[in-house]
């Protein structure tokens, strides 16, 4: 069996990027770890979210891997830097650069908004790398602590979320950037709501879907694809609540599991 990309969150979001992995790369086998026992990272110190970082990595490390994709907005801004000085033989792709490059490719008048947790905002990892690619650039940034709760409890097009949502992005909107990335793994699924607020007219870039892509043109341009011709396996692990995470998976993933979720006791790797 060809090797595995192994792909893990803090809980169910990083399903947006397993969902455009198979659109893109179906030939894959892809192994999924959420972190559902110790979700969210977003509000946790850097010292928790590193641990639980390492913790991630050596548990997919017990299959055989060809790269790591780190679909957690918090876990790419703060903690990607340090694994990958530990780990310097394992390709780890994080959702920063991904994003970072579309919205330079996209942005005319050179305002970028980012969004993100508490940890991913604090981190300003989206902020210095557009800075260092394109220094006359302006960034504006806003952490949205309450976005993930939302979605979490289904409040998707809700009356509630409207004004949250709001209250959040009006100050953006006033900026006047015209590109807005969705730094977190939940914020793409309140894309209809962002948008009635930020008006057609601001890009809003997806962390899922551009790092998909990104994985697809490194592992083309690494001769690392699978070339078997078979249709990939998916095996999809949590540290609790596999029943819940199951059930919710559709939600981010746009179509049932009708694998088995295994849960594992992350804490004892
Ligand atoms: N996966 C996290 C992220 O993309 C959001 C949920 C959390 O706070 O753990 O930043």
């Amino acid at each position: 069996m060809d090797r595995y990309i192994g792909v893990f969150d803090s809980g169910l979001g990083g399903l947006t990027n397993v969902k455009e992995l198979h659109r893109l790369l179906p030939g894959e086998n892809i192994v999924y770890f959420g972190d559902t026992g110790r979700v969210p990272y977003g509000s946790r110190s850097n010292d928790t979210i590193i641990k639980y970082t390492f913790q991630d990595i050596r548990f997919l490390k017990s299959f055989p891997l060809k790269a790591i994709i780190i679909a957690c907005g918090t876990v790419s801004s703060i903690a990607l830097d340090v694994v990958r000085k530990t780990e310097p033989d394992l390709p780890i792709i994080g959702v920063v650069e991904p994003s970072v490059k579309k919205a330079i490719s996209l942005t005319k008048n050179g305002k970028i908004g980012v969004i993100g947790t508490e940890g991913t905002i604090r981190s300003g990892a989206y902020g210095d790398m557009v800075l260092k690619e394109a220094g006359n650039y302006r960034v504006f940034e806003k952490s949205c602590p309450l976005f993930v709760p939302l979605v979490e409890n289904g409040y998707i097009e809700s009356e509630a979320t409207r004004i949250i949502v709001r209250d959040y992005l009006t100050p953006l909107k006033t900026s006047g950037i015209d590109t807005l990335i969705l730094g977190c793994t939940h914020y793409p699924l309140l894309t209809d709501v962002i948008r009635e607020v930020m008006g057609d007219e601001v890009s809003l870039i997806s962390p899922g879907v551009e790092t998909a892509a990104w994985a697809k043109s490194y592992l083309e341009e690494e001769g690392l694809l699978n070339t078997s011709g078979k249709v990939g396996e998916t095996e999809y692990y949590v540290s609790d609540g596999a029943d819940k995470f199951a059930r919710l998976a559709e939600n981010f993933l746009g179509s049932p599991i009708y694998e088995d979720v295994k849960k594992i006791d992350i804490e004892s790797w």
